[in-house]
C-alpha cells in the first residue's frame, strides 16, 4: 500500500498516557501495556480504534478494567480493532509477548550479544505492543523494566528512574518515568550486562544532569570519547542555539547489533557500537570524527526531533535534514570549517547527487511511499541539511538563529510540519519564503549555467545565470513542471593576479545574490580588468555549476581566492577535466595524462611548497583527485567503470612521480616526534591525512619503493590511522607482500570485530577482478555473519557501494553476488537487505553489456517469492520505467 502525504488526517483517538510493564525473558517476554485513551477531537466521532501491530501476539486484554465482551474487538499480528470504542476517555489494558531472541529484524524489542534492547523509528513500537504507532499521537511514559539480576543487572528506560527493586527470585525491575509527552518511536529500554562511564553536566539552567555511555563489560576505556562528546555537545546546543538538557539523566548505550547509526530516544540514545568505541589501537581518525559527529547528532534530537517533533513520516527532514546540520555545524566549531565543509560537500555529491539522478530520486520531502524505511536517505538528510543551510546564507545568521528560536518556542511539545518551520522563519524576516520552499518539493539537483562578459570600455562586468531543473520522471508522473527555486549564490569578484576586486552590485548582500527566477543578471561596476569569479562560496547551494572557467582563472582561484572551499573546488574541476577527457576516450593506463595532468601537478607543487604544512588537512584534500562515482557523474551516461579507474589512476601515477620528492618531505616533516601523547584532534588527523595522502600518491607512481614505506608503517604504526592507511596503499598493489600483511592484520585483530570490518571492507574494495573471489571465501570467515548489519555493510556493501570497477564487472558477476546475497538476507533483515540493493541506483548510465547484466540481476530479485516490503520497493523504483 501506498501512504501519501495528501492523505494525511488527524487520527481519530489519542494516547495520553502510557504505562508499560515489560518482564525481559530471552524467548518470552511479556509486555502489558495501560493506555490512557480519549476520542481526539479533531478526529471522526465514534470511529472504530485500530491500533498498529507487526507479529504480536495477544495474551490479553480489558477495556476499562472489564473484559472485552464477544465480538467487540477483532485481534491479528498486525492490529487490534475496538469496534465501539467509549467516546470519553477510557483505559485499555494490553497483555502481549514477543520473542526477542529470534527478532533478526532488529526492529522493536531484540537482543544483541545477549543485551535487550530496542529500535522504534519508525514503526517499531507496533512490535511490542498494539499502540497508535504515528508521531503525531504522543503520550507520557512510565516504564516498568523486569528482568533477570544476572542476564540484566542494568536496565534502563527513557526519562527519569524513579524506582528499583526485588521482583521475586533472581528478579529485579527498575521504573522510568518521562514526563515529556512522545510519539511511539522515541521509546526505548535496555537491559543487560554493560560496563558505565560517566560523568556529569550541569545546565545553563542549572539543572544537574547525570551523563553516562553504556558498552560491553571490559570496553569502558573505550567510551570516554564518547561521554566527552557528550559534553561538548550540551554545551554547544547552549552556546549556539540557548537549548538545554530537560531530564535528570541522559544515558548512551552502545550495541553491536544495528541497522543503522544510532537512535535519539529519549534520555536513551542507542547506538551502533561503531560509533562510540574508541581507542587509539582500534579507531581512526575518522571513526574519532564519527562518534563526534553522531554523539551529537542524537543528543541535538533532544530538541529537533523530540521536544519538536513531526507530523507525520513525510516530515521526516524537518528533524534530520535539520538536525544533520546541526551536528554539521558543531563538527564545523570543533574542528575546521572549511576541511569538514568540504568532507560534507564530498558525502553529498557521492551519495546524494547519484540518489538524485537515478531511480530512486525523491524530494526531500516526499509525496508518497510505500515503505517509510526506504526513505532514510541521502536526500532527506544531507540535501534537508543543505536546505537549512541555504536559508541561514539567505536570512543571515543573526535572523536565521532567531527564526530557530521561534520554531522551538512555538512548536515546543508539537508533531510540527516543514510549513510550520518555514513559518518561523518568515514571521521573523518578513520574506516570503514561497519560491525557496521548494527545495522541499522538487526533487533532482539543480544545474546553474553561468557566464561572464567583461566590458572594457564601460568598466563593467556582467555575470549571467540560468537555472535549470531536470524532469525527474516519478515527479512528471505527478504532473508537476518543475518551478524556479531561490538559489543563494555567495560570490566574489578575484583580480586576475590575485587580491581581491573593490566592484560593487546592489544585488550582492553580504557577498550573497539570490537568484529567483529562471535568468538573472548581475553587473559590476568600476572594473579596470577583468576579474575572475568566484562563485558558490562554501558550496552555498546543492547545485552543479556549469561555468566555463579557463584553465588560468581556475589556477588563479586555487593560488588566491579567499574562499578555501573554492581553492579546493579550484583543484578538483582542475583534475575532474583531465579525468573526464580520458575516460571519454576509453584511454590506457599511462605514467602521465598529458599537458594538462603536468599543468596540474606543477599547480599542486606550488600549493605543497607554499602551504601544506600551514595546513595539512586542507592539503590532503587538495591532493585527493575526485572520487570514482562522482566522475562517473560528471560523465553522465554510457559508464565504463573501468576507464574511469585508468583516468584515475593515469592521473594519480603522473601526481606521485610529479610530487614525489616533496611529498616524500612532507611525510618526514611531519613526523610525529617519538613518544608524543595521541590526540585525535584535528590538528594531529591533519598531520596524518596529508602523511598517508602522500604515501598513497608516491606509491601509485613507484609501487616498490612504496610497498616498502607501507610495510614500515604497517608494522611500526602508533594508531590504527596510520596502520589502516598503510594497509590500504598496499592493497592497491598486487602481490606476496600484500598478502602476508593483509592475513597478518587479519590474525592481530580476529578478537576485534570492529577492526576487522576495516579489513573485510579494505579488501572488498580493492579493483582487481580477484576481488570478486576473495569476497566470497571472506563471507566464509569465523567473524562474518550475514546477521550483522556492520559485518554486511563491511564486506559487502564496500564491494557493491565503494568498488565501481568491480561490482559492475563487465560479465555481470558484482550484480549476481549482490543480488545474491540481498536475496539471501531479505528473509533476516529486509532494512540492511534493501539498503544493500541501492546499489544498483546507477544502473541506468553504465554501458549497454553491464547494463544488460544489470537489468536482469534487478529481474531475478524482483521475481523471487516472498520479498519483504522493503527490497519490492526499491527494486519496483529501480524498474520503473525512466
Ligand atoms: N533517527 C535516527 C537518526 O538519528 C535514524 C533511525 C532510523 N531507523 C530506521 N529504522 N530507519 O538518524
Ligand atoms: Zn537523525
Amino acid at each position: 500500500t501506498i501512504v501519501r502525504l495528501a492523505d494525511y488526517r488527524p487520527s481519530d483517538y489519542l494516547i495520553d498516557r502510557v504505562d508499560l510493564d515489560v518482564r525481559l525473558h530471552p524467548t518470552e517476554t511479556r509486555i502489558t501495556a495501560t493506555l490512557g485513551l480519549r476520542p481526539n477531537p479533531a478526529g471522526e466521532p465514534g470511529a472504530p480504534l485500530v491500533l498498529d501491530g507487526d507479529e504480536l501476539t495477544l495474551v490479553a486484554i480489558a477495556l476499562d478494567g472489564q473484559p472485552t465482551g464477544p465480538g467487540a474487538i477483532e485481534v491479528t499480528p498486525r492490529s487490534l480493532t475496538l469496534h465501539q470504542p467509549p467516546q470519553r476517555p477510557f483505559v485499555l489494558e494490553i497483555e502481549t509477548q514477543v520473542n526477542p531472541s529470534t527478532n533478526t529484524k532488529l526492529m522493536g524489542l531484540y537482543r544483541s550479544n545477549g543485551v535487550y534492547c530496542t529500535q522504534c523509528e519508525a514503526d517499531g513500537f507496533r512490535r511490542i505492543t498494539y499502540f497508535l504507532d504515528r508521531p503525531d499521537v504522543m503520550a507520557v511514559f512510565t516504564t516498568r523494566i523486569e528482568g533477570s539480576r544476572d542476564a540484566a543487572p542494568v536496565l534502563l528506560g527513557n526519562g527519569n528512574p524513579v524506582a528499583q527493586g526485588e521482583a521475586g527470585p533472581g528478579r529485579h525491575y527498575a521504573i522510568w518515568h518521562d514526563p515529556h509527552p512522545k510519539p511511539a518511536y522515541l521509546f526505548a529500554l535496555v537491559g543487560g550486562r554493560l560496563g558505565r562511564v560517566g560523568s556529569r553536566f550541569t545546565t545553563m539552567e542549572g539543572r544537574d544532569v547525570e551523563i553516562a555511555v553504556y558498552v560491553e563489560p571490559g570496553k569502558e576505556g573505550r567510551a570516554d570519547f564518547a561521554l566527552d562528546a557528550v559534553a561538548r555537545s550540551m554545551a554547544w546546543d547552549e552556546r549556539t542555539f540557548g537549548r538545554a538538557y530537560d531530564l535528570d539523566v541522559f544515558n548512551v548505550v552502545a550495541v553491536s547489533d544495528f541497522n543503522m547509526g544510532a537512535m535519539e530516544n529519549k534520555g536513551l540514545n542507542i547506538f551502533n557500537d561503531k560509533y562510540v568505541l574508541a581507542s587509539p589501537e582500534t579507531a581512526t581518525d575518522a571513526d574519532y570524527a564519527n562518534i563526534e559527529a553522531i554523539i551529537a547528532h542524537e543528543y541535538f534530537h533532544n530538541w529537533s526531533g523530540n521536544r519538536v517533533t513531526c507530523r507525520d513520516w513525510f516530515q521526516l527532514c524537518l528533524k534530520e535534514g535539520l538536525t544533520v546540520f546541526r551536528d554539521q555545524e558543531f563538527s564545523s566549531d570543533e574542528r575546521s570549517r572549511p576541511v569538514h565543509r568540504i568532507a560534507e560537500v564530498r558525502t553529498l555529491r557521492a551519495r546524494q547527487f547519484p540518489e538524485d539522478a537515478g531511480p530512486l530520486a525523491h524530494p526531500v520531502r516526499p509525496q508518497a511511499y510505500r515503505e517509510i524505511n526506504n526513505f532514510y536517505t541521502a536526500t532527506v538528510y544531507e540535501k534537508g541539511a543543505e536546505i537549512v543551510r541555504m536559508l541561514r546564507t539567505l536570512l543571515g545568521p543573526e535572523t536565521f538563529r532567531a527564526g530557530m528560536d521561534r520554531y522551538f518556542t512555538t512548536c515546543d511539545g508539537t508533531a510540527a510540519t516543514v510549513e510550520d518551520f518555514l513559518a518561523a522563519f518568515a514571521a521573523e524576516s518578513g520574506r516570503d519564503l514561497a519560491a525557496f520552499s521548494r527545495w522541499y518539493a522538487q526533487a533532482g539537483t539543480p544545474t546553474v549555467a553561468v557566464s561572464g562578459t567583461y566590458d572594457a570600455a564601460a568598466r563593467t562586468y556582467t555575470l549571467t545565470f540560468r537555472q535549470s531543473l531536470p524532469v525527474v520522471a516519478t515527479e512528471a508522473a505527478a504532473g508537476a513542471a518543475p518551478q524556479p527555486l531561490a538559489i543563494p549564490i555567495a560570490l566574489g569578484l578575484v583580480a586576475p593576479g590575485g587580491g581581491p576586486v573593490a566592484a560593487a552590485s546592489e544585488r550582492v548582500r553580504d557577498g550573497v545574490f539570490v537568484l529567483d527566477r529562471a535568468e538573472d543578471a548581475l553587473v559590476f561596476t568600476g572594473l579596470d580588468a577583468a576579474p575572475v569569479p568566484s562563485l558558490f562560496r562554501g558550496f552555498s547551494a546543492p547545485v552543479k555549476v556549469e561555468h566555463a572557467l579557463t584553465r588560468d582563472e581556475r589556477l588563479t582561484l586555487l593560488a588566491h581566492d579567499r574562499d578555501a572551499f573554492n581553492r579546493w573546488q579550484a583543484a578538483q574541476s582542475l583534475a575532474m577535466e583531465v579525468l573526464v577527457v580520458r575516460a571519454r576516450a576509453n584511454a590506457p593506463l599511462a605514467e602521465e595524462a598529458g599537458t594538462e595532468g603536468a599543468g596540474l601537478a606543477a599547480a599542486l607543487a606550488t600549493f605543497l611548497d607554499g602551504e601544506a604544512l600551514a595546513d595539512p588537512a586542507f592539503a590532503a584534500l587538495v591532493l585527493t583527485l575526485p572520487g570514482e562515482q562522482e566522475i562517473a557523474q560528471a560523465i553522465g551516461a554510457e559508464i565504463d567503470p573501468d576507464a574511469i579507474w585508468r583516468a584515475r589512476q593515469t592521473l594519480r601515477v603522473q601526481l606521485g612521480r610529479d610530487l614525489g620528492p616533496r611529498l616524500l618531505a612532507l611525510r618526514e616533516a611531519l613526523v610525529e616526534p617519538e613518544g608524543a601523547p595521541f590526540s585525535p584532534d584535528a590538528a594531529s588527523a591533519g598531520r596524518r591525512a596529508l602523511r598517508n595522502a602522500a604515501l598513497d600518491l608516491v606509491t601509485a607512481a613507484d609501487p616498490q619503493a612504496g610497498t616498502a614505506l607501507a610495510l614500515g608503517q604497517v608494522e611500526n604504526a602508533a594508531t590504527m590511522t596510520d596502520r589502516l592507511a598503510a594497509l590500504a596503499t598496499l592493497s592497491l598493489v598486487p602481490g606476496a607482500a600484500r598478502e602476508a600483511a593483509l592475513a597478518r592484520f587479519g590474525e592481530t585483530y580476529r578478537g576485534e570485530a570492529l577492526v576487522l570490518d576495516k579489513w573485510f571492507a579494505l579488501q572488498a574494495m580493492i579493483p582487481e577482478a580477484g576481488t570478486l573471489e576473495r569476497v566470497r571465501g571472506l563471507m566464509h570467515h569465523a567473524a562474518f555473519s550475514l546477521g550483522n548489519p556492520n559485518r554486511v555493510r563491511s564486506l559487502i556493501a564496500s564491494f557493491s557501494l565503494n568498488n565501481p570497477t568491480q561490482f559492475h564487472r563487465p560479465d555481470g558477476a558484482g550484480y549476481d553476488l549482490t543480488a545474491e546475497v540481498v536475496l539471501a538476507l531479505d528473509g533476516k533483515n529486509p532494512q540492511v537487505a534493501a539498503r544493500l540493493l541501492t546499489a544498483f541506483n546507477t544502473w541506468r548510465m553504465v554501458e549497454g553489456g553491464r547494463r544488460l547484466h544489470a537489468e536482469a540481476a534487478l529481474r531475478r530479485v524482483a521475481q523471487a517469492p516472498g520479498l519483504s516490503p522493503d527490497v519490492s520497493d526499491i527494486v519496483g523504483r529501480s524498474l520503473a520505467p525512466a
